[in-house]
Parts: C-alpha cells; structure tokens; sequence
C-alpha cells in the first residue's frame, strides 16, 4: 500500500510533506520518512512506527529545503526498521515508491553486479539505483528516470527526486493510484486529491502507464514510449479539513456513531421517501431486467456485504448472482455471460485485487458498476454505473460506516431490480421501500445498547478463540463479526454459517470457547437455536444476538443475550451490523490494542 508525497515548491516543504502524509496515513503506518533537497545535497529524514514518530525526529532535526518527496509505508518487502523505510538513496537520486517491484531480484542481481551496494531489503531500492546508474552512463536526469521506468514490472506509483535539479520531480504510475496537483508557482504530487486538499484543487490523476515530468511551474505527461499524452485536469471535491475524532475516543467508534446518519444520506440518494419507490439516478442507472446474471468482486469486509446482497438479489430480484474474493476471482478464469453485469464494492476504490478483477470483466465485455465510497477513485472512474455510499471519509482501519452504506445500497438496488424484473409489485415496493426507512432509527436504538455490549466483551477479552454463528443473511454477519473481532483484538475468530457447524468445527467446543450467535426472531429461529443447543449442550459460553421473541423463545438458561428492537427482515443485516462492531471494538479497548491502526494493516490495499 503506502501512501507517496512530492512538493516541487517555493517555501520549506517538510511540514507540508508531513501534513499531506497524516491524510494518507490510512494507508499504512509501518514507517515514514521525507527527503528533501537544498543547495545540491539530498538529506532525509525517517523512522520507524507511526508518523509521530517522524514529527519527532523533524522536530528534532529539521530539513530544510523547497523540494521534496516523502513516504508512509505498510511493509511488503524487508521488515517495517528504519533502514527499510522511503524515501531510498543512490548517490544523487531520492526515491519513493508504493507497490511491488516483481523483478526486483533481477534488477538487483544485475545492480550489485555493477557494483552498486544495497542498504535495504525493499525492492523499491532498485528503482535508485537503476536511475544513479542511467546518470553515470551519462544520460540527463529525466532520461535516466525514464530508463528505469521502462524496465520496472509490477505495480507502482513512483517519485524520483534529483540531487542535481531542484526544479525536477519524476513520477509514474502502473497499478497504484498517483495525482498531480497544481499549485500557483508550486507542484504536488500524491496518492490521493486528500492529500493534496490543503494545497490545491485543482487534480491531473495519471493513468496505468504513464510518467510525469514535475517542475514548479508546469506538468507534462508521456507514455512509456515518450510520447506526450494529455490527461484532464479536474477540480477535486477532497476537503482540505482533518477529519477529527470529535468527543470520541477513537475513530472506529466515533464512525459507529454516524451510521445512523450517513445510512440515512445513502438511503436517500436511491430511495425516494415521499414516493415510497425506489428511484435510481440517471447517471447510475442499470437495466436489470436484461440481466441474466449479476457477478459480484470485492474484498474482505466490503465481500461480506456483497454476500449479503447476492440473497437479497436472489431473494427480491430473482437475479442469480456470482460472488467471489476479488483475489480469487483474477485467477480464476471465469467464463462470463455476454448479458452479465459486474459489481465491484470497494471502501476506497483503490483496492488492487478488486481493480484486477474489473480489468478482467471489461475484458470480458461485461457492464461495469461499482458501490464505492471514494468518489474519486480508480475503482469509481472505471465503471460504467457508479452507486456511491454517502459514508463520509472513513478513518478507522476497521471498516463500520462503510460497510452498512453498502448494505444499504444493496439492499435499494436489489428492490429496483426486483421492480424492474417484475418480481415486486407497486404495493410490495411500497412497503419495502417503507421498511428501509426505517433503517436509521433502529440503528439509531441500537447505539443505545452500547454499556450493556461492552460488559458482555469482558467474556469475549482474552479468549483465545470464539466462533460466530448465523444463517440466511447473518451468515456473513457472522464472518464479518469474525473479521472485525480477528483484526481488533487480534483474538482467533471464525464465522460458521449455524447449519454447517455439526460437519466439523463442532469438535472445536468446549467450555472455554465463546459463541457470538446473531438469529433475529425469523422463519429459520428455530433452526438456528438447534444448533446454538448443540453447542451449549457442549458447554459453549453463548452470546445470543437476538430480538425480544427471539430471547423470550431460544428458553436457554446460562446465556447472555443482547436484546434488539424487532424490525423488518430487509434491514436486519444493517442493524445487527451494530452490535457485532461494538463489540468487536469494546473487546479491542478491553485489550489494549490500537483499535483505529490495528497491526499489519492498512485501509488502502493497493497490492497484490
Ligand atoms: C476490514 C476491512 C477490509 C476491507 C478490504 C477492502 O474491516 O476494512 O477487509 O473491507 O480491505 O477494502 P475496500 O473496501 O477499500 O476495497
């Protein structure tokens, strides 16, 4: 992942880089670090852990200088150490880098041969000294940087920064997202237009290919072949404001929060409220009754809501759908309906494996939509169809907010191809239409249920596995309970649909084993509460998720259970979203884990 800066400025650009770097720190935050460039001599700055740790060392040691490249890294090659961390040097050449350099061994091998010797285990090291050894065969700085460039393969977006020249950044992309931003006099270069926001609006993002000369007053693109090329300029809507934790004390719960809110916004955008019918924008608009099948790509939490949507579209729409892990699905080899449609959800937009997925399906000729919160992003810029969730920029590593926009918007767009496949009648549509309204103010309830979840996490605290549990639509809850109780506490978690339990995991009970079971009072309760009887049968400490029925009906002594409003079926997966977050995090704060950058993860995943 990692997220790059650049500043081919008038001004001592170091804050500015740090500043522009806590906008991307989302996307990883195993090592940070700025060069800059003053009087001919590149100097550089870096440290382990979070970005604080960086501000430290500046503080510390400042840099002067009025251009420069810096770097927030996830680690993919050499261990997250300070010696590991960007931006890299080779003599005169500064260099920062997200992706993977799949040929960096070669490169290396060919490198060392030439005496050059390496101070890191990253692949991004390459890049320098490739670029310092096109420089001592006596090419020009930009000629060099273009060299290296054409030998690169994998995925990358790219800045090189010259000893010799403090008026020249170069750049490249091939995979992760890069912007440009021009400024009055100044130059930026980012991962994201967010990152930019504090210095301007005003956006040229690069395309898979291409490389750019950056000077302080002017841009050019080229292909890989040198030709120039010409990309938009657009204006970008990224705020310039920090998102802030408010009265919280982490973003995750402070994200929690806005569900009611931001579930509400999304509703609106496909739902028309006063109508009671499900109305589509012109822009997104998607002719579902043609559809003969609906394949569905996303990626860990933003997969799970995908999962929920194929019932609902099988369900409501009587639309088939195929759903698949977008890193499975690349490899895969799918053959794909020439009526077919492909939904790829994604939080950011940028996730690697998902946009590996799109490129497959566009070879394929399929239509392309996206649910996607990230407006700007490549995953939205792709797709012929975008549906946006209304979440708001999401912090918090662990995605919440996200999550039930998506449901939601699954759920509207599983209503209009239900209406328009004639599955759903007027009066039907009515109804559902009024039953997903009702989705802010139950979750709005549920937040209230906030003190009693985070006294039942004391049982969950320190365990060293738990297993989930649903059927029907709370199966993947139960997965996505899972996933969020895994990457918070770092507490061994699986999700099991109930039914399947008996072939297997049962054998993993005892009676230090917690189960999380989420069965809303429904037409497969009783089912459900079958398999929760085996378990206890076999001494599993239950935390039964569940309404008042429900409660009153499961007839276990010796269970705990969290008691939610009754609510229609649709929105059930969004609300009971609610509890299974909530308790996922107050067992993280229990633990003492960085609940907002759990380890090893990042909130972009632009890698394979
Ligand atoms: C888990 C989580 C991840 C993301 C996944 C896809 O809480 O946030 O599993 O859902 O990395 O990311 P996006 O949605 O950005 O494609």
């Amino acid at each position: 992942m990692c997220g790059i800066v650049g500043i081919v400025g008038t001004r001592p650009v170091a804050p500015l880089i740090v500043d522009a770097l806590k906008r991307l720190e989302y996307r990883g935050y195993d090592s940070a670090g700025v060069a800059t460039l003053e009087n001919g001599a590149l100097d550089r700055r870096r440290a382990e852990g979070k970005l604080v740790n960086l501000q430290e060392r500046l503080e510390a040691e400042p840099l002067s200088g009025q251009i420069g490249i810096g770097h927030t890294r996830w680690a993919t090659h050499g261990a997250p150490v300070e010696i590991n961390a960007h931006p890299h040097f080779s003599s005169n050449v500064a260099v920062v880098h997200n992706g993977i350099i799949e040929n960096f061994r070669e490169l290396r091998g060919e490198l060392q041969a030439d005496g050059f010797v390496f101070s890191s285990q990253t692949d991004t090291e390459v890049i320098a000294h490739l670029v310092e050894k096109g420089l001592r065969d006596g090419l020009e700085p930009v000629e060099a940087a273009h060299a290296a460039i054409k030998r690169l393969r994998g995925a990358f977006a790219l800045a090189v920064m010259f000893g010799a020249d403090d008026n020249l950044i170069v750049a490249a992309r091939n995979g992760p997202p890069l912007a440009v931003g021009h400024g009055e006099g100044e130059m930026y270069l980012g991962s994201d237009a967010v990152a930019l926001a504090p210095f301007t609006n005003r956006i040229t993002y690069l395309e898979d290919g291409d490389w750019a000369i950056v000077k302080r007053d002017s841009m050019q693109i080229f292909s890989l072949d040198g030709s120039a090329i010409e990309r938009i300029q657009q204006r970008s809507v990224g705020s310039a404001l920090m998102v802030d934790k408010g009265n919280h004390r982490h973003f995750m719960i402070k994200e929690i929060y806005e569900q009611p809110e931001v579930i509400g916004h999304t509703l609106a955008h496909y739902v028309d409220f006063n109508e009671q019918k499900v109305a589509l924008r012109q822009e997104s608009t998607v002719d579902f009754a043609k559809l003969d099948r609906l394949n569905i790509t996303a990626c860990g939490t933003a997969y799970l809501a995908g999962l929920v949507g194929k019932y609902w579209f099988e369900r409501h729409a009587r639309l088939p759908v195929d759903i698949d892990i977008a890193s499975e699905f690349r490899y895969r080899e799918m053959p794909m309906s020439a009526d077919g449609m492909s939904l790829f959800i994604s939080q950011s937009g940028e996730t690697a494996d998902t946009l590996a997925g799109l490129k497959y399906c566009e070879a394929q000729g399929q239509h392309l939509a996206a649910i996607v919160n990230v407006q700007e992003s490549t995953i939205a810029r792709s797709c012929k169809s975008v549906f946006p969730t209304l979440a708001g920029p999401e912090i918090g590593v662990a995605s919440t907010k996200a999550f039930t926009c998506q449901l939601s918007v699954l759920a509207a767009l599983a209503v209009a191809a239900g209406v328009q496949r004639g599955h759903i009648d007027s009066e039907r549509e009515r109804e559902l239409v009024e039953q997903l309204s009702e989705a802010p103010r139950y979750t709005n309830d549920v937040l209230k249920l906030e003190g009693e979840i985070a006294t039942m996490a004391h049982g969950l605290a320190n365990k060293p596995n738990v297993i989930y549990l649903g059927r029907d639509t709370n199966f993947p809850l139960a997965l996505e309970g899972a996933l969020k109780l895994k990457e918070l506490s770092y507490i061994h978690a699986e999700g099991y649909a109930a039914g399947e339990l008996k072939h297997g995991p049962i054998a993993l009970i005892d009676e230090e084993m917690p189960i999380v079971t989420i069965a809303p009072h429904d037409n497969i309760f009783e089912k459900t509460v079958s398999n929760m009887q085996e378990v206890a049968a076999r001494g599993g400490k239950i935390i039964l998720i569940t309404d008042e029925r429900g409660a009153e009906e499961a007839g276990m002594d010796d269970i705990k259970t969290i008691v939610m409003p009754k609510m229609p079926e649709i929105i059930t997966p969004i609300v009971y979203a609610l509890p299974i977050q909530m308790l996922a995090y107050h067992t993280a704060v229990q633990m003492g884990t960085d609940v907002d950058q759990p380890r090893n993860l990042a909130k972009s995943v632009t890698v394979e």
